[in-house]
């Protein structure tokens, strides 16, 4: 169950945007970018509002929102892990710095800690490849992890 993202104010200006955005063409995708910087994400509560304010199914709201993995269904952690599973950093382990992550955190990859500290993401390279295994959190760059490593750069973001 999703919390109630945002302040009303934020349902108003998005009202505001799908009037704006009615007629021209193909306007749901710019609708969403919109909700998503409003709210920092798109939640079912959105999705239905926009499917109700622009008279189309929450089926299609919900078809565009899941297709394109720029949006996000649930909130963004304070800091951001992409752990780089391209083929340089899979080569050198990435999977098992994934696991590390899933038991550091608690959370899966796409998922975001209760406490709100950290989302964890997969990315395919991050140019960075002569230190696989790599992960970037938020724009630091973290390479050649082991289990130590990745529990000393957590640290980092503990306080
Ligand atoms: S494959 Fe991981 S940084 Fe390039």
């Amino acid at each position: 169950m999703h919390k109630q993202p945002a302040h009303n104010a934020c349902y108003t200006k998005l009202s505001e945007i799908i009037q704006a955005n009615r007629h021209i063409d193909g306007p749901l995708i710019q609708v969403l970018h919109q909700a998503q910087e409003l709210f920092g994400y798109i939640p079912t509560e959105v999705q239905q509002f926009v499917a109700q304010e622009m008279e189309i199914p929450p089926s299609t709201v919900r078809g565009v929102v899941t297709f394109y993995n720029f949006f996000r269904t649930e909130p963004q952690g304070q800091h951001t892990i992409n752990i780089c599973l391209g083929t340089a950093c899979h080569v050198k382990g990435a999977q098992r710095i994934v696991d590390v992550l899933v038991d550091e955190l608690g959370i899966h990859v796409g998922e975001t800690t209760a406490d709100g500290r950290f989302t964890l993401t997969a990315v395919r390279c991050v140019g960075a490849c002569g230190l696989a295994p790599v992960m970037m959190i938020d724009d630091e760059v973290y390479g050649k992890l082991d289990r130590e490593k990745v529990r000393e750069a957590l640290q980092r973001y503990a306080a």
